[in-house]
């Protein structure tokens, strides 16, 4: 009897085990989005073809429903609906990405500004000062137009001018108005995921496209130091993402898998921004799997693009949504892709529960242990730019995304008071479900239900919105806090 009784107490105290710490008054708490998932208008007003309405139009079997961002939550023509669901959350900051090809429409400035597309950007910016609310501004969020070719232009560095050009643009359009800017959301996954399927060279184009994206970032950073800074006072960062990487056992080959897993996909991009150069790690291991006579598949940056490359980022944007087992997986093969390289296996605690993505995994204890792995590596302000949880359903009562956001949160709140964490702000993705990429409509994120399949693409809170509205409101994840 007395075990059971000690048994119900562990479980009831381990599932009420949040932190009851007050988020600090200066935290920032905000909601996310970007601008090919949520503003339809595709071919609105002057705008540009981007790239996914290249793929979604021409190339549909790519997506699971076979779905487009045509329409998506048609923000186009809903502002005031998406500022009165942003004033109503009562959020500090929106994050929301432009989109290059409404204000751009060929990619390149010098063949004309879309003043339509501007507007758009210019009202947002303007309803958002008037309701108080920050914003952080996205610049590249996998949306370049189409007729920029923009991933091979990645790999043979001929982007980066233009995409220089449009960074400057929107800093002299909307600087005034943007409190933070986001270079490059996930660099990795237009490098990696998408071009290393696509590549005629994998394991050298994500490299050399990684290369020159952070070279990319670096100048768009000095040029906002330089020319805008100083009359605007914004500041400059990067988002990348990343899961938690558990070792799956404790032999040193799965540790040390799980490390490099985290040195090959974060601080490949982290570590040149902070530091100035690549992971030794990383440049060991890629050496170690290329023949002697072969040309190094990482790119060398000189001693001088180091010194403009470090310190290029006054935040760090995390996005972090599950953690997952990495064991060693050998693979000595000549033929090496990224991927070989990295040479892990992932897997997943049949313990933790999933949804209805299958990299999706409720680990909230992951959100603690990778921000302490990021502060140790880079001591840098962190703003986490994109946590969330997914179903398939957009089910109103969405207890689960309740209790993900509890305990995820929690964990921020254990990572900063425990562990002396310098977390400044956390944004949720996302404000209301949208295009999901590959899958089309059919996942669910959003705190707001929005209903596709009706002209109106109404929106309806989900019973998640009274709870983030809640802990916007009191700082605090439970129901009253120290
Ligand atoms: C991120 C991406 C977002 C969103 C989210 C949910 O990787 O930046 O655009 O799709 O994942 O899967």
């Amino acid at each position: 009897m007395f075990s059971i009784v000690k048994i119900l107490l562990f479980i009831t105290g381990s599932c009420l085990a949040f932190n009851n710490k007050t988020f600090p008054e200066n935290f920032k708490f905000g909601v996310s989005t970007s601008a090919y998932q949520i503003e339809g208008g595709w071919n609105e007003d002057g705008k540009g073809v981007s790239v996914w309405d290249y793929i979604t139009h021409y190339k549909s079997s790519f997506i699971l429903d076979h779905s487009n961002g045509d329409v998506a939550c048609d923000s186009y023509h809903k502002l005031d609906e998406d500022i009165a669901m942003l004033k109503h959350l009562g959020v500090d900051f929106y994050r929301f990405s432009i989109s290059w090809s409404r204000i751009i429409p060929t990619g390149r400035v010098n063949q004309g500004v879309n003043l339509a597309g501007v507007n758009y950007y210019r009202n947002l910016l303007k309803k958002l000062k008037e309701n108080n609310i920050d914003a952080m501004v996205t610049i590249f969020h996998f949306d370049p137009p189409e007729q920029l070719q923009a991933e091979s232009m990645f790999v043979n560095g001929s982007l980066n001018s233009l995409f220089v050009d449009y960074a400057r643009m929107a800093f002299l359009l909307f600087g005034k108005d943007v409190k933070y800017w986001v270079t490059f959301n996930e660099p990795r996954g237009v490098c990696c995921d998408f071009l290393e399927r696509f590549s005629l060279q994998p394991g050298r184009d994500s490299y050399t496209c990684t290369h020159n994206i952070i070279k990319c970032h670096a100048q768009v950073y000095r040029m906002y130091d330089e020319e805008f800074r100083a009359d605007y006072g914004g500041s400059v960062g990067i988002v990348l993402n990343t899961n938690w990487d558990e070792p799956a056992s404790d032999k040193q080959a799965d540790i040390d898998a799980a490390e490099r897993k985290l040195q090959f996909e974060f601080a490949w991009y982290a570590d040149p921004i902070i530091h100035g150069d690549y992971p030794e790690l990383m440049k060991k291991r890629i050496k170690q799997f290329t023949l002697p006579f072969m040309p190094d598949r990482l790119p060398k940056f000189t001693e001088d693009e180091k010194k403009y490359i470090k310190g290029t980022a006054d935040f760090l944007g995390v996005n972090h949504y599950a953690s997952s087992y990495v064991s060693d997986k050998p693979d000595f093969g000549l033929f090496r892709t990224f991927e070989k390289d990295v040479g892990i296996l992932m897997t997943y605690d049949p313990a933790w529960n999933t949804t209805s993505l299958d990299w999706f995994r409720v680990t909230p204890f992951g959100m603690r242990k990778i921000l302490n792995w990021v502060h140790k590596n880079y001591k840098i302000p962190l703003i986490i730019t994109e946590n969330g949880y997914v179903d398939g359903t957009g089910d109103l009562n969405d207890d689960g995304r309740i209790n993900y956001l509890q305990s995820y949160l929690s964990n921020v709140l254990d990572a900063m008071y425990i562990d002396k964490v310098d977390v400044i702000g956390y944004s949720t993705w996302s404000l209301m479900d949208n295009w999901e990429w590959t899958s089309g409509y059919t996942q669910k994120f959003g705190l707001y239900y929005v209903n596709f399949s009706s002209p109106n693409t109404e929106r309806i809170p989900k019973k998640s919105v009274s709870y983030y509205k809640k802990v916007v409101e009191s700082h605090c994840v439970v129901d009253e806090c120290e």
